[in-house]
């Protein structure tokens, strides 16, 4: 099948999330002005540098972690192993802003180092971030969406000593969760390596 965008699918549920996929998921802590705290999963997220250290994650409507990060301009990336992917769904309550979902899910919070958002103490790794720029995306007509990337460069990065494995990151160990489309995840279990031509 072939579809404009503009006809529509026609289908029950639109496919552009599953096409896209699998999405690694960002479990974003983040503070207001105010000192609250917030957790919340936003799988349009990725990283989108190497040197320096580039994430990113986008929301759809202006959410709490959204006036968060414009506020104090820091945030923290959780990694969801497949252990965390109940607590990590909990968080993705619509609570209101002032109401922690570290409390909410039962989430044990610890400090970050180099910013004031806490992390998810438990995670097998987190990613402490400063916003470098929020971007209200704009559509062909250069109209405004109600999409909003944030871009946060990597000042700190906790990882477990439960999975590190000779000096790796490891993802045998860490099995990490990711969004498909519809209400459907995956969990990475098949892991090998490919060599690029020319690599010995
Ligand atoms: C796995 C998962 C991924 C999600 N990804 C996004 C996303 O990329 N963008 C978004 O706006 N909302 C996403 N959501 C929904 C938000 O988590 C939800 O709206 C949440 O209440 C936002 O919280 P906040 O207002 O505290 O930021 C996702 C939810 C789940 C469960």
């Amino acid at each position: 099948m072939f579809y404009r965008l503009e006809d529509g699918h026609g289908l029950p549920h639109d496919p552009f999330k599953a096409i896209v996929a699998p999405r690694p998921i960002g479990w974003i802590s983040s503070i207001a002005r105010d000192g609250s705290v917030n957790l919340a999963p936003y799988s349009f997220f990725n990283a989108v540098s190497g040197k320096p250290p580039i994430v990113m994650f986008s929301s759809e409507l202006r959410k709490n972690t959204l006036e968060n990060v414009e506020e104090t301009r820091e945030f923290a990336c959780n990694f969801v192993g497949e252990p965390f992917l109940k607590e990590m769904s909990d968080t993705s309550a619509a609570l209101p802003h002032g109401e922690s979902e570290f409390d909410f899910a039962k989430i044990e919070q610890a400090e970050c180092n180099e910013i004031a958002p806490p992390r998810v103490k438990a995670a097998y790794a987190c990613l402490e971030c400063k916003v470098i720029k929020i971007i209200n995306l704009k559509d062909l007509r250069d109209e405004p969406t109600n999409a909003w990337t944030v871009f946060g460069q990597v000042v700190g990065a906790h990882i477990a000593d439960e999975v590190m494995t000779e000096g790796r990151f490891d993802l045998e160990k860490a099995k990490p969760a990711a969004r498909l489309g519809y209400r459907d995840y995956a969990v990475v279990r098949d892991i090998f390596e490919l060599k690029r031509p020319g690599q010995a």
